[in-house]
């Protein structure tokens, strides 16, 4: 009889990153972010990684340098950054910067189109030294991020 070798696969670790403002998403112009709060956009998250073997950590701040810090110091504790850097997507070198020094691949989130918007925020800084970037699927940005850097970290480890 054959015995099948199976490779078991590394649990992997996310940490996820949410900018400015999003801690008062729900209250904040709803017409634009939808009604979901930051509560639950976490809790649909957490659902997701459940789902996928993936351990997550969540972590949200107002203050640039605090971000900085976050994903600085992410490299020897996870596999990859999903991130929605929020107003500092079109303002912030120090976090492109720290992106794309951190070592480990990082996906970019936004709840709206970014690029359906104001002039200002149809840059991002940050995208060009993530994997990837979704953008305007509300919540579902999220997962959609999720997936697609758990794909390319395992794919990066293959
Ligand atoms: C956002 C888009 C940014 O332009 C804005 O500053 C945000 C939220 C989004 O998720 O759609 O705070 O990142």
């Amino acid at each position: 009889m054959s015995r099948k070798k199976t490779r078991k696969r590394k649990r992997l670790s996310i940490l996820v990153v949410h900018g400015p403002n999003l801690n008062l998403l729900g209250k904040r112009e709803p017409q634009i972010y939808g009604k979901v709060s930051l509560d639950r956009i976490n809790k649909l998250i957490r659902d997701e990684s459940e789902k996928k073997n993936i351990r997550v950590t969540i972590k949200q701040s107002n203050h640039e340098g605090e971000l900085v810090d976050l994903v600085g110091n992410a490299r020897n504790q996870y596999d990859g950054i999903l991130i929605n850097p929020a107003a500092f997507t079109h303002t912030s070198v120090a976090l492109r910067d720290a992106l794309s020094a951190c070592g480990i691949p990082a996906v970019e989130v936004h709840l709206s189109n970014i690029y359906g918007r104001e002039e200002f925020r149809r840059q991002s800084l940050t995208a060009a030294v993530c994997v990837g970037q979704v953008s305007g699927f509300g919540e579902q940005s999220y997962l959609l991020g999720l997936n697609g850097l758990a794909n390319a970290i395992q794919k990066a480890h293959l």
